[in-house]
Order: structure tokens, then sequence, then C-alpha cells
């Protein structure tokens, strides 16, 4: 079968990764891709938006599934694009619908259909320019720390949380009313604070039947301890050690299943992954987001533990047959640490020369911002390098991801040394 992959991150050349492992996959194109990508599969400088682009080229190249890792394309409705064209509506589209995509792209939708289908999440409400007074009024009545949200995509930048309510004032004013995070910010949510510990839960639905794959935690901030600006991900961690058997019930019975019942009762396609972002509330969860592609670095750990035939459950879901395939994940723990260019997620350069990746010995090297210049493999991102290993333990997983980034260099490389120390 000939699939093609939308993106080129880390999470991409996992996919990637997992993909050329079915003896189904007989040929993989990944637009655009990147130097990991291009190693393993046959990278294709199309934009992931550029929808008419893609059927021309879906049709040349007799390609079978469009598999998408990002989620700009989907909240631009990729599915339905295929879906409505008779000329390449055969073709299955793993992600969900545009008006499933809404659940990424758009903080209130989201927050609608959580209440709606009565999945815990914290209280909130939503304000545009002409209600900012209201918003203002609202925040009054709220304990800090202040959660404000702007509604549509803002590359993962949209979410503010202040202590100080005139601070929190002054945010709202300049989101809504000075398009702080431009148009994304035309609405924001304002939420209550939820104190507790994250984990993601990573859900394959095929808009009826769903299977659980492996929870993960992330590393957001760019700094030791958990400090200083929010990232894309450092790093990860799966399984996630605190979310014991008791816990995963919960989150299954109180948000998994209502999910995927909730899309079906409201009509809405959706034929791929969703990524539930969690709080544990004193040993309850709560939704804090809804993504509808994989996590970027959870993918890294997430995908090399699943040892079932990807292409086999991703033709499940476009049959709607996922209640017939198997699930089986290594019970062993995967750790990722992010490789990054000094200065991310502010100003950084591009262009260094990576050297040692020969010198890697038991760890999976994902590439997240890479390219091939001139034969050699340069830096092409903030994040570059996503170093994944295995362990009994994710001490043992990540003492070998360490010791493998010490092979490596490039200029003004930087990684986070304490990924997992907040888990016992
Ligand atoms: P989001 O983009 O919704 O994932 O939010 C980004 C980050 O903000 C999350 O990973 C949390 O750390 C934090 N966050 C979001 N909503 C809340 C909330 N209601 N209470 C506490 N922290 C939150
Ligand atoms: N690592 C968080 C995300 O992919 O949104």
């Amino acid at each position: 079968m000939t699939i093609l992959l939308l993106g080129s991150g880390g999470r991409e050349h996992a996919l990637a990764y997992k993909l050329l492992q079915s003896p189904k996959c007989s040929s993989l194109f990944v637009a655009p891709g990147n130097a990991g990508t291009a190693e393993i599969a046959t990278n294709i400088s199309i934009n992931p938006l550029d929808f008419n682009a893609l059927k021309t080229f879906v049709l040349q190249e007799n390609v079978e599934m469009v598999v998408v890792g990002p989620e700009d394309p989907l909240v631009n409705g990729i599915y339905d694009f295929f879906k409505n064209d008779p000329e390449i509506s055969h073709i299955p589209v793993i992600g969900p619908s545009k008006i499933g995509a809404q659940l990424e792209g758009s903080k209130e939708f989201a927050k609608e259909f959580l209440v709606k289908h009565n999945i815990p999440t914290a209280a909130y409400d939503s304000f545009t320019a002409a209600t900012v007074e209201k918003g203002c009024e609202f925040l009054g009545t709220l304990k800090p720390p202040y959660v404000l949200k702007a509604d549509g995509l803002a590359a993962g930048k949209g979410v503010l949380i202040l202590t100080d309510l005139e601070e929190a004032k002054k945010e709202l004013r300049n989101m809504l009313l000075h398009a702080k995070f431009g148009t994304a910010s035309a609405k924001v949510v304002i939420e209550e604070f939820l104190d507790g510990i994250e984990l993601s839960c990573f859900v394959l639905t095929d808009g009826k039947n769903y299977k659980v794959l492996p929870t993960a935690k992330d590393y957001k901030r760019i700094g030791e301890g958990d400090t200083g600006l929010n990232t894309g991900g450092m790093g990860a961690v799966s399984p996630v050690p605190f979310a014991d058997a008791v816990l995963l019930e919960k989150i299954e019975s109180r948000i998994v299943k209502p999910t995927v019942a909730g899309l079906q009762k409201d009509g809405i396609e959706y034929k791929g992954f969703i990524f539930i972002g969690l709080i544990i509330v004193k040993g309850e969860p709560m939704v804090i987001e809804y993504n509808v592609r994989m996590g970027d670095p959870e993918t890294e750990v997430v995908m090399p533990r699943v040892q079932s035939d990807l292409v086999t459950l991703f033709q499940a879901v476009a049959n709607q047959k996922l209640d017939e395939a198997d699930l089986e994940i290594d019970p062993r723990s995967a750790t990722t640490v992010m490789v990054v260019s000094g200065g991310y997620p502010e100003d950084y350069g591009k262009g260094y020369e990576i050297s040692g990746l020969d010198n890697i010995k038991d760890s999976l090297i994902f590439h997240a911002g890479t390219k091939i210049e001139n034969g050699k493999v340069v830096s092409n991102g903030g994040r570059v390098l996503a170093v994944t290993s295995f362990g009994d333990d994710f001490r043992e997983a990540i003492k070998k991801s360490y010791q493998n980034i010490d092979r490596l260099h490039f200029d003004k490389m930087y990684f986070r040394k304490d990924i997992g120390f907040d888990l016992t």
C-alpha cells in the first residue's frame, strides 16, 4: 500500500518509523518531511495546506491512504476535501472531519462539547470584544490564578495564566481589543484554574469504537524544574508512573467513552487520534484540552511502544472496524529528550551541522527540525532531535537517552537534564 504522511516534525518521523514496520506499507511519502524521514521514506515538497497539490500528487502516485500529523490541515478541512471530491473520496484520510477538528480549533467549541456531554472540565465562560467589560467582571468573581485562553489556534501560545487580577484584565483587553494572538483571540475563554498534575491520554477512534493508547507526560517548559517559557515540549515519558489502574479506569469511563459517544451523538465524523490533555485534581481527572492529532514529543514515546501493525489499525479506523482490531503495547517504559537549538523558544539559529548521529547505540533518534544541506544533516528548527530510549522503568530509559545525547553535537545545542524529575 502507498501511504502519504503529512507533516515535518519528530511526531511524523515517529509515525513514519511505525508505518514502515508494517509489511502492508510498500511505499511511504512524507510531505514535506525532514532529514530523518528522508532516510526512511520519500520526502515531497508539498505544503500540507495545499489540498489541490495533494490531490494531484495522490492521483499521480496512486496513494491509498493519507495520514495527517499536524492539526492545521485538519482544522482547514482536509478530511472533507477528500470525502467530497469523487476523484479522491475512496482514499481514507486518518484524521477528523473539519467540524471534529474544531475540538482543537476552537476552545469554546471544545468547552461546549465537554459541558454538553457531562465530561469533567474546569468551569468557564467566553467573551468577545463586545463583552470585554463583562469578562473583566467575571475575572473579579474568580480566585487567582486566572486562566485566559485564545479561542483559536495560536501555535500553542494562546494560554495565559496570571496571578494578578489587574494584569489578567489588561491581558484580556490585549487579547480581545488588540488582537494579541491575531484572530485566534477574537474570542477568549476564561477558565477556573485547576491545581493538579498533568497527564495526556491518547485515543484512536473510528468515530464509533476506540482504542486507548499509552499515556504520556510531556515537559513543556524550557528550563529545568519546569521553569521558563513554554515550548512545544522538551521531553516525554510513557507510561506515566502515577497513572494506575484506578485512574486509568476513571479516565476511560468518565472521559474517553463519553467523548467518543458524544461525537457519535452529535453526528461528528471522526477517524483519527484524539489527544486529551488532563489535569488530575485530588485523584479526579479533568479535561483541559482536546487536540485532534498526536502530541509532539509524546508520539516519540507512544508509537515505539505500539507493537501492533499501525497500517492495520488505520485500515480498521477507515472501515469503522476498530472493535475487531488488536492493540498490543510494549510493557517497557519509553522516554524521549528533545535536543533543541540554543535560544529556543525565542530566537535561535538554524543550519548547524549535526554530528554523532552514527554513534547512537540503543536509542532511537527522531528528527524534529532537520534538513539535508550539501549532503549533511543540519538543524532546521528550534526543536532539532528527539532521543527516545526504552527501559524497564523510566529511570533506566532516561539514562540511555542522556548517554546517547552525549554522543551528539551541534553548535548551541541545549536539552533539559531533568526529564522525569517529578515522577517517582
Ligand atoms: P492548553 O493549550 O489548553 O493545553 O494549555 C496550556 C497549558 O496551560 C496546559 O498544559 C496547562 O499547563 C495550563 N492550563 C490550561 N488550562 C488550565 C487550567 N484550567 N488550570 C490550570 N492550568 C491550565
Ligand atoms: N506536546 C504537546 C503538543 O503536542 O501539543
